[in-house]
């Protein structure tokens, strides 16, 4: 019992970490973003839903006596925000938005899964109540992410084919 916690506080942080890399990576892309509001609203929405996330790893990191991990914080920002770097270089950056959002959330998705299973395996019915929480939000931010590829795509075809500067973010 004792390893499966210490896995689980693992894994707590790793989740913390991602989602600290997840607010890093919205925040460049609402920088950037102009031309698609709807996209915007939905990042926005989910920022403020990120933050509750983090709020429950706290609360969850808090219930096994221990806290958050400064070091791996740091180490997922300066990843996100090499990431979102690279987009702003991209003439098609909202595609690139697209790409990375999806991604990331898929992997916040299975984080989140077996962060599920080890709070069951280890007792912990409080904490597997907030991961299923979190869990739910990922997984609609990433089915509104797949309703909106084709959207977002002719849009953005259909201004770079105008000659819109703006067509790409
Ligand atoms: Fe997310």
């Amino acid at each position: 019992m004792a390893a499966i916690r210490d896995t689980l506080i693992d894994y707590l942080r790793d989740a913390y970490a991602m989602e600290q890399q997840a607010i890093s990576m919205i925040d460049r892309q609402l920088e950037r973003l102009e031309s698609y509001p709807d996209f915007t609203a939905r990042l926005r929405q989910h920022r403020d839903e990120t933050e509750h996330q983090v709020e429950r790893l706290e609360t969850a990191l808090h219930r096994l006596g221990t806290d958050s991990s400064a070091l791996k914080t740091m180490g997922a920002k300066l990843s996100a925000n090499m990431q979102a770097m690279m987009n702003i270089f991209a003439s098609d950056e909202v595609i690139k938005d697209l790409l990375a959002s999806y991604t990331l959330e898929q992997w916040e998705i299975v984080n989140y899964k077996v962060l599920i299973q080890t709070a069951q395996a280890a007792g912990e019915v409080e904490i597997q109540r907030l991961a299923e929480e979190s869990l739910r939000e990922e997984e609609a931010m990433a089915s509104w992410i797949d309703s909106q590829i084709p959207i977002i795509t002719r849009s953005f075809l259909s201004r770079f084919e105008a000659g819109g500067q703006q067509a790409a973010r």
